[in-house]
């Protein structure tokens, strides 16, 4: 580490796609963010939502740091061609990548619309192949880089919600993630997942309860405990430190693997809640 750098990911520079938060407080991408930041990286935080993504940037100014920001939608090839140029450009190199956009849609395979099947495809699976398909490239020709990429539990294990499209996004987000960590590896690109497991994020609150439980929050917050062997639901810090672990050089050896962060959820065999 050149003198003077401090933090695990001193001197590093990092692109996060989905920075903001879907409401108020610390989702999964805003609490990487700014823990990236904090730990010495020069992070590019992208997001569709330019409110939430200010909200991420003002959160790391408040602590004395600085994030760089611009919009895209990911699922936008225009727009994800320009946003990567972009963070090239003001970044200089890309060391890391971290896929963090994804949510549920609820539905079995007989009640799913088509449409929302697509959607979910797109929002969860599809923008990590072209946000892969695009940074690849580049980290091979400065020599490598780690990418980070958000899966679920519900990739692994059905434990309630009827939720089939972001499960099986999501357990094609593993394998694609896998099968790209052995083709790059000898040119020094890692590729890992985080699974993380039921997280206390603002996701629950402004998109499940209004999803599932819309007359009973605390009945499905209190489920979602109470589900969890840990007894309680993970944070977004949680994620973010699970992230930053495998962006660093502490996982230099650790690629085509998953991080789960569930409390010991997987690890259990307990009846299926539709509501959590
Ligand atoms: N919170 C949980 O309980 C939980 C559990 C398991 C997995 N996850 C996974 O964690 C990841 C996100 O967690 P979070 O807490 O940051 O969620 P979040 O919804 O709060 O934040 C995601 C951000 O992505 C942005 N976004 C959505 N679509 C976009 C698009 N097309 N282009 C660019 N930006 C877009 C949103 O505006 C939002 O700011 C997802 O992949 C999710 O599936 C979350």
């Amino acid at each position: 580490m050149p003198a003077g750098l401090k933090g695990r990911l001193a001197g590093k520079t990092a692109l996060i796609i989905g920075a903001g938060s879907v409401g108020e407080g610390w989702g999964n991408g805003r609490a990487t963010s700014v823990l990236f930041a904090r730990e010495g990286a020069t992070v590019f935080g992208t997001d569709r939502d330019q409110a939430a993504l200010a909200n991420t940037a003002d959160l790391a100014q408040a602590e004395g740091l600085s994030i760089l920001t611009g919009t895209c939608d990911a699922t936008n090839s225009q727009e994800l061609d320009a946003m990567v140029a972009d963070a090239h450009e003001r970044l200089g190199r890309i060391d890391i990548l971290v896929n963090n956009v994804g949510g549920s849609a609820p539905g079995d395979v007989v009640s799913m619309s088509d449409d929302v099947w697509a959607r979910q495809m797109d929002h969860n699976l599809a923008y990590v192949f072209q946000s892969m398909k695009r940074m690849i490239p580049i980290m091979v020709a400065q020599g490598g880089g780690a990418i980070v990429n958000l899966a679920s539990i519900a990739a692994l294990r059905f434990f309630g919600p009827d939720c089939v499209a972001y499960a099986a996004a999501k357990a094609g987000v593993i394998k694609m993630s896998q099968v790209t960590a052995v083709k790059y590896a000898p040119q020094g690109v890692r590729v890992n997942t985080v699974v993380p497991g039921l997280m206390n994020t603002p996701l629950v609150t402004e998109r499940l309860v209004k999803a599932r439980s819309p007359d009973d929050a605390e009945g499905l917050i209190a489920a979602r405990h109470a589900q969890v062997p840990m007894g309680h639901m993970g944070e977004a810090w949680d994620v973010a430190y699970a992230a930053l672990f495998l962006a660093s050089d502490e996982a230099k050896h650790v690629t085509g693997t998953e991080l789960i962060v569930d409390g010991g959820l997987s690890a259990t065999c307990v009846a299926p809640n539709p509501n959590a």
